[in-house]
């Protein structure tokens, strides 16, 4: 059996990326979460290679018990404060994180762990400089502790790489959404107040612009670059390149659940609402081989999932 750790693994993306990984018998996956932001019901149940634990990433002593005992192979570090207005309200707490990723890597060196995956972000590139926004060339210029903490956690990575020959994939994730993402995201925060014909408040005049991608792509690469050993010791932008602005997402919402919301604007937020954020997905693209899934698409089959709403 590949023994699998997934930090983190009870929130949107780890959870879905367990639910792919359990597919495959000879994989045994271990998730464990503080539950901060995850919900153990975005877990399957009655899989014996899957085990939940509940423990805190930051804590060395905990997740050392954890990885002693267990002797993982790899290891997906997906654990974090997330949310932008959760991190921006909470920034002691965020840099708290770097000391989860200082275990992680300590600890899988200490282990013998093969390959570590890190889940960093679209905002170590802070306020754009330039479109796409290129693994390599385009200049991080984040100044947010969420974003300054992804960056950390990038050079600890390389560092790790560098002196003791860890392996790693760096995933940059753009926005990622689907049914297991937490009220506090913009699309599940636009589709939970439209089917209830409440509000849709969005800051600022909503033309900033972002890109979305739906989980299963998510999950596809990231599946795809461990288990053909791909892109390793680099850095992967994961994300889908279509633009769309936060005022056409809410009316996309508002039409695909036929609600009666009305969209009300809120002053715009001090800090950490980028103007635009586009990856240069070229990396992802070469291992796709397929086109990415649509906003509508998307929103289709979480309506559908989620709240067992079928497509019209
Ligand atoms: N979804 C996106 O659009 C996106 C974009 C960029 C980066 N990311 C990164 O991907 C990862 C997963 O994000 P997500 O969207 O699934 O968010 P999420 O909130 O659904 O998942 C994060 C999970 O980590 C858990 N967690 C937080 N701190 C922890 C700790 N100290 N110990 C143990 N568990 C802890 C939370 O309870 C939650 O289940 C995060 O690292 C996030 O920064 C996500």
């Amino acid at each position: 059996m590949v023994n699998i750790l997934i930090t983190g693994g009870a929130g949107n993306l780890g959870s879905s990326l367990a639910c792919k990984l359990i597919e495959n018998g000879s994989y045994n996956v271990i998730v464990i979460d503080n539950l901060i932001t995850g919900n153990i019901g975005n877990l399957p149940i009655g899989f014996k290679n899957l085990t939940f634990l509940e423990s805190n990433v930051n804590n060395y002593t905990q997740l050392s018990e954890i990885m002693r005992k267990r002797k993982f192979d790899y290891i997906f570090h997906y654990a974090a404060l997330v949310g932008v207005k959760r991190t921006l309200d909470n920034p002691m707490l965020v840099l708290e994180d770097i000391e989860g990723i200082k275990n992680v890597l300590a600890l899988a060196k200490e282990t013998g762990v093969k390959r570590v995956f890190y889940s960093s972000s679209s905002e170590v590139y802070g306020e754009p400089v330039s479109l796409p926004q290129n693994e390599n060339t385009t200049p991080l210029n984040c100044k947010l502790p969420y974003a300054i903490v992804k960056n950390v956690g990038e050079a600890f990575f390389r560092s790790y790489h560098k002196e003791y020959g860890l392996e790693y994939n760096i995933f940059r994730f753009f926005n990622t959404y689907g049914p297991n993402q937490s009220e506090d995201f913009v699309i599940s925060k636009f589709i939970d107040a439209a089917l209830q014909n409440k509000d849709i408040t969005i800051y600022g005049d909503g033309e900033q612009t972002r890109t979305f991608c739906y989980i299963d792509d998510n999950v596809e690469t990231v599946t795809r670059v461990f288990e053909e050993s791909l892109y390793v010791n680099e850095v992967i932008n994961v994300g889908n390149t279509v633009e769309i602005s936060i005022n056409e997402l809410a009316s996309t919402v508002i039409s695909l659940t036929h609600s009666s919301s009305a969209i009300v604007h809120l002053p715009a937020l001090k800090e950490g609402d980028m103007s635009r954020r586009q990856p240069d997905n070229s990396k992802m693209m070469k291992l796709m081989n397929r086109s990415l899934l649509g906003i509508e698409e998307g929103i289709k089959k979480i309506l559908s999932i989620r709240y067992d709403i079928p497509p019209r």
